[in-house]
């Protein structure tokens, strides 16, 4: 693992592996999903890790951006534009580890999409090392810059594949002076697109969250807290909402609970627990990033980061109900995830006294596909937020359009025709061998 401090190291390191004929895996906090950061077992990939290139280059509050290196946490961007009184909305749980080049590698979604959308919403500016060593440095602040194809997207969700990302421009956004947090116990049946639609019109989109949790992983979120929150866990599902605001002029409490009785008339939500105070809302909080370990303390569990149009949720849950019911009744689901961005965590808990290589293998060659067949017959795809690295690429051939998968080989033909950058994620070049 080779960690370069400036942009000039990457790019020299990049020419010497370019001129030895070794691949390169990119690496910012390896946090990601799909095995998109981790060598393969030939022992022909070096691993170039961002973590020393750490500086906030820049902040703008005026042109509200800030300019980092690559390596930089997630947190720590955040705090920077916090410092200047503006918000990096990008957030997710792994915010105190993944690096904003990983964000940009695998276009990052979160908690936050429904107001301020996914990385690549957010990215004004790029500096990158392509495969021959030749540095791409456009770190404009520009929201406006129509000057021929937006070569910055193309890094966005490459996973490491087109090159080294070493600097990002950033967009900011006011930061919310007020937020208002609740808790919404939903009715049985209770339609979960038209619930959004209701709090988004009423709330003048002023929502910046819309999470949902099913009963079962709030229960396995409480179970690993040790200072439980008491927001009658494992009891209904539930739905994590937020409004967040800059202005000072905005009473958010009253219009949460005036759309909230809305909500409540139509009978879509039992009970409605507004939080009181910072504590209550962090409490909230907690409980819903939590489900991921709850999940893993449980023995883990087969993720599938599926999306649908919003208007097919409700169809999704249902199709995808029976399938599980009818492969095995006593399979457990841990069913959470950004239900504003029609993203869904279906994930399957592995039974306690299973062996979990073998579950998930059994799982992902059977029951996965139905369910990805059931999202993609939706509309929908098998990764809303996650990406495809080396775990999902037989996924992209199964479900990509063929034209697209073209496209994105010919993509990575023109950036890397040797096949230098993490080679054996996402997509092979046209006709050339891989160096691993
Ligand atoms: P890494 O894992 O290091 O790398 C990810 C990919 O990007 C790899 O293919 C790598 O080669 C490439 N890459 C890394 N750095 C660079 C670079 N500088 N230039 C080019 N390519 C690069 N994801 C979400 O989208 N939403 C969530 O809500 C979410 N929640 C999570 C919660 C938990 C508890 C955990 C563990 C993960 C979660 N994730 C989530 C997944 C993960 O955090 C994100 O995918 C994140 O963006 C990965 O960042 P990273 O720095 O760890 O990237
Ligand atoms: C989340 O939303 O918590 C993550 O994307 C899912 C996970 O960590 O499994
Ligand atoms: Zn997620």
């Amino acid at each position: 693992m080779l960690k370069p401090t400036t942009t000039k190291q990457v790019a020299d390191i990049v020419r010497l592996a370019a001129y030895h004929e070794i691949g390169i895996v990119p690496q910012g906090g390896n946090t990601s999903y799909c095995g998109g950061a981790t060598p393969d077992a030939s022992g022909r990939q070096i691993v170039v890790s961002l973590e020393r290139m750490d500086r906030i280059r820049e902040i703008d509050p005026v042109s509200m951006s800030i300019s980092v290196d690559a390596g930089v946490i997630l947190k720590n961007v955040q705090d920077a534009a916090a410092a200047a009184g503006l918000l990096f909305p990008l957030s997710l749980g792994a915010e105190g580890s993944c690096r904003i080049g990983g964000n940009i590698g695998t276009n990052a979604g979160g908690l936050s999409v429904v107001r301020y959308g996914m990385t690549r919403d957010l990215l004004l500016g790029i500096e990158a090392v392509l495969s021959d060593g030749t540095v791409v440095s456009d770190m404009r602040k520009l929201r406006k810059n129509n000057t021929g194809y937006d070569v910055k997207q193309c890094f966005v969700g490459s996973e490491g594949t087109l090159g080294i990302v070493t600097g990002a421009v950033l967009r900011l956004a006011p930061l919310p002076t007020r937020r208002a947090t609740a808790w919404l116990k939903l009715a049985r049946g209770a339609p979960l697109a038209e619930l959004l639609a209701l709090i988004r019109r009423e709330s003048a989109d002023l929502l910046t969250t819309f999470e949902f949790m099913a009963a079962r992983s709030i229960a396995l979120a409480t179970d690993a807290m040790t200072d439980r929150p008491s927001l009658g866990a494992g009891s209904a599902d539930a739905v994590l909402v937020e409004f967040a605001s800059s202005s000072r002029h905005l009473d958010l409490d009253e219009l949460m609970e005036a759309v909230l009785t809305e909500a409540i008339e139509a009978g879509w939500i039992e009970d409605a627990l507004l939080a009181q105070s910072g504590s209550q809302r962090t409490a909230m909080w907690r409980l819903r990033e939590t489900i991921p370990e709850g999940e893993k303390r449980r023995n883990g569990s087969v993720k599938h980061d599926i999306s649908v149009p919003l208007s097919s949720i409700q169809r999704f849950l249902d199709l995808a109900g029976s399938q599980v019911r009818s492969y095995d009744a006593d399979l457990e689901l841990s069913v959470y995830g950004h239900v504003g961005d029609g993203n869904l965590h279906y994930n399957m808990l592995i039974p306690p006294d299973v062996d979990r290589l073998e579950f998930t293998r059994r799982i992902e060659g059977s029951l996965s596909l139905q369910l990805y067949d059931t999202a993609a017959s939706l509309g929908g795809t098998f990764s809303a937020e996650h990406g495809v690295g080396r775990f999902k690429k037989h996924l992209l051939e199964r479900y990509g359009d063929v034209g697209r998968i073209a496209a994105m080989r010919r993509i990575k033909t023109a950036f890397d025709p040797a096949d230098i950058m993490n080679a054996g994620a996402i997509v092979r070049p046209l006709g050339e061998k891989s160096v691993s």
